[in-house]
């Protein structure tokens, strides 16, 4: 567990002189780099993150019930409170952050 969330940290620490995805601004391309080691290729995370970091459905009901831009893109751009999920801000640019929170809101339909 913690080697998966090293991994990925250390990905969006070189984001500042090597861009995520080639700096693709198409959603589902920065989801696919960024979010689907966690959150899993289509927003349904792997039992084994669920248990282990305690991430989160993007297809679930409870999930799809509350979600909206600015949940998603606060959550991006922040991580979360606990640290499980990384911030985003400067690993991704800011029309990544936009697209795939954009994307993010279509999981699940
Ligand atoms: C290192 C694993 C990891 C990565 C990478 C990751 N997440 Fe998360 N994500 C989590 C975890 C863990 C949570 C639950 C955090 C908590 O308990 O508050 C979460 C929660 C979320 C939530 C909030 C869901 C809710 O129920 O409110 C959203 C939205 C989200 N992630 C989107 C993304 C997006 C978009 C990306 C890619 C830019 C991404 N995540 C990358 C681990 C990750």
């Amino acid at each position: 567990m913690v080697g998966v969330v090293v991994a990925v940290v250390a990905v969006a620490a070189t984001g500042c002189d090597r861009t995520v995805a080639g700096g693709s601004t198409d959603g589902a391309t920065v989801f696919a780099a960024a979010c689907a080691t966690c959150h899993g290729a289509t927003g349904k995370p792997p039992p084994q993150m669920v248990d282990q970091l305690g991430v989160r459905d993007l297809t679930g009901a409870e999930f799809r019930a509350r979600r909206s831009r600015a949940l998603i893109d606060a959550q991006v751009r922040r991580g979360s409170a606990n640290g499980r999920m990384p911030a985003f801000t400067g690993a991704l640019t800011e029309a990544q952050i936009v697209a795939v929170s954009a994307y993010v809101l279509t999981l699940g339909d």
